[in-house]
C-alpha cells in the first residue's frame, strides 16, 4: 500500500512515520511536508532511505494532484497547530488548515483516493472543570480559537466532500498528545527543557486548566485502527481518560528533575484559554476495539522527560529560537 502522509515530519506524523515503519512491511511511505518551523529535519533522518520525502505545501495543487494520483491512502496531519501562535497570526492556519485540507480533498476526489483526516477535541470547545460531561461524536462544534476554528472547519469541508461529492474519508478528533519528538513550544517539552536548561516553567493563569492527554503511539494506533476498521465517512474520537490539571504536570516535571514542586512561576493567561478538555472514546473502544497502551499518565510523562534528558541533541539548538518566538508572540498579543 502506498501511503502519502501529509506533515510527515510534525511531532504526530512524524511518530506515525516511524512506528509505521517499524511495525509494517506491507506499506511504502511518502512524505508531504512545507518543512515550518515546526517540523524538525533530525526526526526522519535515521530513515531517510526507507521513505521518500518531500518538500512542499498541501495548498500546491499540483504537486498534490501528483502525488495522490500515486497513493492508495493519505493520512493528513499537516497543520498550523499552536494556539499561541494563532492568536498572534491566523493567517497561515486559514491557509493550511482550510485551504489545505479544501486542496487535499479535491485531489481525493478526483482520484478516487481514501483520505484519512487528523483533526483534534478543541473543535468541540471547552468544558467546565465540574461538569461530568466528555466530548463524544454527536457534541456541537463550539471552536474557541483561530486554530481551533480552523481545524472545526476542515472537518467540516470533509463531511461536505463525502456526502457532496462520495470521497472516502474518516476524521478522528484526538485529545493533547504527549512522547518524544514534540515541538518545543508546546507545554510539556516547553517545561522540561525549561528545567533541564535551568528556567522556572511557566504556567498560564492558575494553572488548574485540565488537559485529557493521551501518548502519541496510542493516538497513531487509534489511526491505523480508523484507516482499517473504521466506518468511511465517520468520525472516531480518539482518547485514553488522561485528564490532568496544568499545575499538576507541571509538578511532576520538577519533582522528577530533582527539583521542589512550587519551583514555577504563573505568568499570564492565554486569550480565551479553554478550561477544560475531556474525550469520552467508547465509540472507538466498543466499535473497533482499540485500547491504549499507556493507561498511566505519569509513566508516560517519566518515560518522555527520560527521552527528552537523553537526546538534547534533538532540541538543544532550537530551545533559544523558541523562547525568542515566544517574546515577539507576547509582544505582538500584549
Ligand atoms: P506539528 O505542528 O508538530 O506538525 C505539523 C507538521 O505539518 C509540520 O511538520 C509542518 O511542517 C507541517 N506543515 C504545516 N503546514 C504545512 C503545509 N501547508 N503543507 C505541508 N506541511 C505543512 O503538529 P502535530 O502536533 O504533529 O499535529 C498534527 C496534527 O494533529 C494536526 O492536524 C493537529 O491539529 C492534530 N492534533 C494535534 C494534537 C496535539 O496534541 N499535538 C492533538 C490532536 C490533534
Ligand atoms: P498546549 O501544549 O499549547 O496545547 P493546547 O493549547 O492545544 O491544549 O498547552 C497545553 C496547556 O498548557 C494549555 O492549557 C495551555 C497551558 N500552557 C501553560 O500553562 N504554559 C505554557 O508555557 C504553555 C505553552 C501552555
Amino acid at each position: 500500500m502506498q501511503v502519502l502522509v501529509t506533515g510527515g515530519a510534525g511531532f504526530i506524523g512524524a511518530n506515525f512515520t516511524l512506528r509505521t515503519l517499524a511495525t509494517r512491511d506491507d506499506v511504502q511511505l511518502t512524505v508531504l511536508d512545507k518543512f515550518t518551523y515546526a517540523a524538525n529535519p533530525a526526526t526522519l533522518e535515521p530513515v531517510s532511505a526507507r521513505i521518500t520525502v518531500i518538500r512542499g505545501d498541501i495548498g500546491d495543487a499540483a504537486l498534490v494532484d501528483r502525488l495522490v494520483a500515486d497513493s492508495d491512502l493519505v493520512v493528513n496531519f499537516a497543520a498550523e497547530s499552536h494556539n499561541d501562535n494563532s492568536l498572534a497570526d491566523p493567517s497561515a492556519f486559514v491557509q493550511t488548515n482550510l485551504v489545505g485540507t479544501y486542496t487535499l480533498l479535491e485531489a481525493v476526489r478526483r482520484h478516487r483516493v481514501r483520505l484519512h483526516h487528523i483533526s483534534t477535541d478543541e473543535v468541540y470547545g471547552d468544558l467546565d472543570l465540574d461538569d461530568p460531561a466528555r466530548f463524544t461524536e454527536e457534541t456541537a462544534y463550539n471552536p474557541s480559537s483561530p486554530y481551533s476554528s480552523t481545524k472545526a472547519g476542515s472537518d467540516l469541508l470533509v463531511r461536505a466532500w463525502v456526502r457532496s461529492f462520495g470521497v472516502e474519508a474518516t476524521i478522528s478528533n484526538c485529545s493533547n498528545n504527549y512522547g518524544p519528538y514534540q515541538h518545543l513550544e508546546k507545554f510539556i517539552p516547553r517545561q522540561i527543557t525549561n528545567v533541564l536548561t535551568g528556567v522556572r516553567p511557566k504556567l498560564y493563569g492558575d494553572g488548574l486548566n485540565v488537559r485529557d492527554w493521551i501518548h502519541v503511539d496510542d493516538h497513531n494506533d487509534a489511526v491505523w485502527t480508523i484507516i482499517e476498521r473504521g466506518q468511511l465517512g465517520e468520525t472516531y474520537l480518539i482518547g485514553a481518560d488522561g485528564e490532568v490539571n496544568n499545575r499538576t504536570v507541571v509538578e511532576s516535571i520538577l519533582v522528577a528533575l530533582g527539583q521542589p514542586a512550587d519551583a514555577f512561576d504563573f505568568v499570564t493567561d492565554r486569550a480565551g484559554h479553554d478550561r477544560r478538555y475531556a474525550i469520552d472514546a467508547t465509540r472507538l473502544r466498543d466499535e473497533l476495539g482499540w485500547t491504549p497502551t499507556y493507561t498511566d499518565f505519569a509513566s508516560g510523562l517519566a518515560a518522555t522527560i527520560d527521552w527528552y534528558r537523553d537526546n538534547r541533541e534533538w532540541w538543544a539548538p532550537h530551545k533559544a529560537g523558541v523562547e525568542a518566538d515566544y517574546a515577539r508572540t507576547q509582544q505582538i498579543l500584549d
